[in-house]
This record gives C-alpha cells, structure tokens and sequence, in this order.
C-alpha cells in the first residue's frame, strides 16, 4: 500500500529506472547507435559498408582492437585463430555427459564456463598477454563447441576441426559434415553466415553484453564472464526471438489461417499472438541490420536452392505491416530476426541452433566490451541501487510463539 514514489524520497538520491532504459552504465568507444535514424556504426564505420566489404573475423578485429587490421595483421590474426579450433580431449568428453536432447544453448554455455578449468595459464584479467591468448581460444573454441552441441543432439559422430579450412568453413564441416564423407563447402553458405555474424558481432550495452560486463566489474575471467553472457542471450526476449518467428511462420502455414487472418489476430491483440521479428526497443524507424538481412535473404536463399512457402509469407506479412496503420503508428518495422532464422534454416540448421549462431556472432562484441572495460581505469564493480519496500523493522518470534 505504500507509494514507490515516497519510498524514492525516503532513499536519497537514488534513481530508479528499472530495465535500466535511461541509464548508461559506462563509456564505450566501440559502437554507435542512433535508434531514432536507424544508424549502427562500429567503431565509425557504418554497418552497411561492413556488411558489404569487410568479414566476420576483420569485424572482430576491429571491435577487439580499435582500427582494421593491415593485411598482415588480418593474415596472423586469422592464423593464429585458426590454430587454436581444436577442443581437449577430455573437454570433448563433456558432451556425452549431458541429455542426448540436450539444448545447445546450455551446452554452449557449460562447455565455455569450463574452459577455465583447461586454461588456467590465461585467465588474469589484467595480463595483457593471458587475456590475448583467452581472446583467441574463444573465437577459436565457440564454433567448435557449437557444432560438438549440435551433432551431438541429433546422434551424429564428432569430427576433428580441419586447420587448413577458415573459421567458418570449419564450423560448417564439423556441424554437417560425417567421417566417412567429404563434405563441400558452400561458399554462398559461407558468404551468408559471415554477413549474419558481422550484423550481430555487437549491439552496445544489449541485456548479454552487459551481463559480461557486470560479471567482469567483479573482475572474474573472460570465460566465466562470457558464459554468463551466453546466458543471458538464451532468453526468448533477447537472443531466442529469430527462432520465434520460424515458429511464427511455420504455425501459420500449418494452420487454415491465411496471411490476413493471421494479422488481424495480430491487431485485435489476441493473447500471445504478435508479429515476432517486428519491433525494437531502440530502433523506431527501421533496423539497418534488418534492410541488410532482407535485400540479401531473397538472393541467398536463392542459390541456396532454398527459397520456400516460409520466405513467401514472411514477405506477404512485412508487406502488409508496413502499409497497415497499426504498424505505422506504433513505429512497428521488422527487426534483424525477422529473416535471419530463414536463412539459417535454409542451411539446415534446426530452430533449436539458431540463438546458438547469435551467440557465435556476438562473440567478438563481448570480448571487446570486457576487454574495454578492464582496460579503463573508471571502471568499479558493477552494483546498483535499490529502492527497498519491504517491512521496515520487527522483533524475531520464537518457532513455538507464532500464530
Ligand atoms: N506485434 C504486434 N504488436 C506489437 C509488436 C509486435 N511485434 N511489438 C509491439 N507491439 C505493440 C504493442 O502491443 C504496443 O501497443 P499499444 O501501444 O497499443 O499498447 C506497442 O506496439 C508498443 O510495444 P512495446 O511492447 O511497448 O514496445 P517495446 O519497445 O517495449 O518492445 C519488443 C520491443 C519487445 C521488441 C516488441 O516490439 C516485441 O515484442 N516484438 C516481437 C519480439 C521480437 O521480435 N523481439 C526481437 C527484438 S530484436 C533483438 O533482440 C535482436
């Protein structure tokens, strides 16, 4: 019955801001964002020339490090990354210890917080030269741990990361690739992951980038913060929404509903029925990872031989959103995940892997967040304020004295 705003009064000079949607919680130099004119800059460079020019591994040079690499330093960057793809034999091991139904989500972030248990020579925050070596086991490590998730959920032989092949490339062989087989890389396959992973590699202070920050204010390893932040991706508001509208898109084809029927349920508010991939907390104009994403979708699913019934009505939706007052009113346009799991899909990755790949992209973005945090000499140990409203004082009663 009391007032939050009393409450407020009564502590001083707190703010109170839950969700924390005005409240900046550091500096950062790495990315830019202007929701209001749909502009998404890392380190000043615009992502649609990114998307365009640059690869998922420079993009992850330039978070981490501050400037595009020469050619020599992308070279023995992409080397040294290539190298570290193998997993310990015993870390291996740990994927026949969980359910064989196991979501790889979970098993994404276990296998990550163990590292730290396999590399205990590089997990000083503040040693320079440990941190680089734990940067590069990660990038190294996280597909190959994502594929291990995946084969091991569909019952399939884990196969030993191939050195001489890029990141992705491998991580696409060992997610679909069988022993006995030779498996040929797709390099359109190739080309659209790299462009998904270089639209995700980071989004500023999102709920998982401030997870790893938070957990390393209290100055615990980049695994240990990582895998936090892993965890904090897995959540259906955060990274589990592009599986949400394959989801979306299947149920709508499964049922009588057609496109129109579907979207007035929409707009009368039916319980639970939203259009998932629409709408953004900072974007009130449009996504430009989502412009990115749709002018690429339709011709990557194209030579992938994949353009299907799903991508027909995920168009035959957005057309309709956006003409529709509804929409337009509420500044409703679609977001990144609105193609993305089409896409993924169509590389014959089940919906269950898709937050895992966003995970995979973002990566990089939670490096160079912990790795600038730890660098800046602002930095203290993340804990914020509360406004307390529960009882204010009272006196213990004895177990036998009360009612
Ligand atoms: N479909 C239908 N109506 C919607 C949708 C949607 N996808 N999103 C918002 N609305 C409506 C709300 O009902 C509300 O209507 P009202 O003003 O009549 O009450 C209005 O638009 C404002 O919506 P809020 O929920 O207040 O907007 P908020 O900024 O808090 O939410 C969010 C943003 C969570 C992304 C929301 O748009 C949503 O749920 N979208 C669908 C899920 C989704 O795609 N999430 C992915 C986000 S992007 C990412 O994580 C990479």
């Amino acid at each position: 019955g009391v007032e939050v705003s009393s409450l407020i009064k009564e502590a001083g000079v707190v703010t109170l801001d839950p969700g924390f949607t005005n409240t900046a919680s550091t500096t950062s130099a790495i990315t830019y964002i202007d929701g209001d004119a749909g502009v998404l800059r890392y380190r000043g460079y615009p992502i649609e020339q990114l998307a365009e020019r640059s690869s998922f591994l420079e993009v992850s040079y330039l978070l981490i490090y501050g400037e595009l690499p020469t050619a020599d330093q992308l070279t023995a960057f992409t080397q040294r990354v290539q190298r570290h793809t193998l997993l310990h034999e015993d870390l291996k091991r740990f994927f026949d210890g969980f359910p064989r139904d196991a979501h790889p989500m979970p098993v994404l972030s276990s296998a990550v917080s163990a590292l730290s248990t396999f590399y205990q020579d590089s997990l000083n925050p503040f040693d320079e030269e440990q941190v680089e070596l734990s940067t590069v086991r990660l990038l190294a490590k996280l597909p190959t741990i994502a594929a291990y998730a995946h084969k091991k959920s569909i019952g399939q032989p884990l196969l030993y990361p191939d050195n001489r092949l890029g990141l992705l490339e491998n991580f696409l062989r060992l997610s679909f690739g069988l022993p006995a087989e030779d498996y040929e890389i797709d390099p359109a396959m190739v080309k659209a992951l790299d462009l998904l992973f270089v639209l995700h590699a980071d989004h500023e202070q999102n709920c998982s980038t401030s997870t790893v920050r938070l957990v390393g204010s209290g100055q615990a390893n980049l695994f240990a913060s990582v895998s936090a932040g892993i965890h904090a991706l897995s959540g259906p508001l955060h990274g589990g929404a592009n599986s949400a509208v394959l989801t979306m898109l299947d149920d709508i084809r499964a049922s009588d509903d057609d496109v129109d029927t579907f979207m007035t349920r929409v707009k009368n508010k039916e319980k639970g029925v939203r259009l998932m991939g629409f709408g953004h907390r900072v974007y009130k104009n449009y996504d430009p990872r989502a412009a990115i994403v749709k002018k690429t979708a339709d011709e990557v699913l194209g030579k992938l031989g994949k353009r299907d019934e799903m991508l027909d009505i995920a168009m035959r939706l957005e057309e309709i959103a956006l003409h529709d007052d509804y929409f337009v009113s509420r500044k409703l346009y679609p977001n990144v995940d609105f193609y993305t799991g089409l896409i993924y899909k169509a590389m014959g990755f089940p919906t269950k892997m898709f937050t895992v790949l966003f995970a995979l992209g973002r990566l990089p973005g939670w490096i160079a967040q912990w790795r600038e945090m730890m660098n800046d000499p602002q930095t203290k140990i993340g804990r914020p304020r509360q406004v307390y409203t529960g009882v204010v004082e009272r006196d213990y009663v004895n177990l036998g004295e009360r009612g």
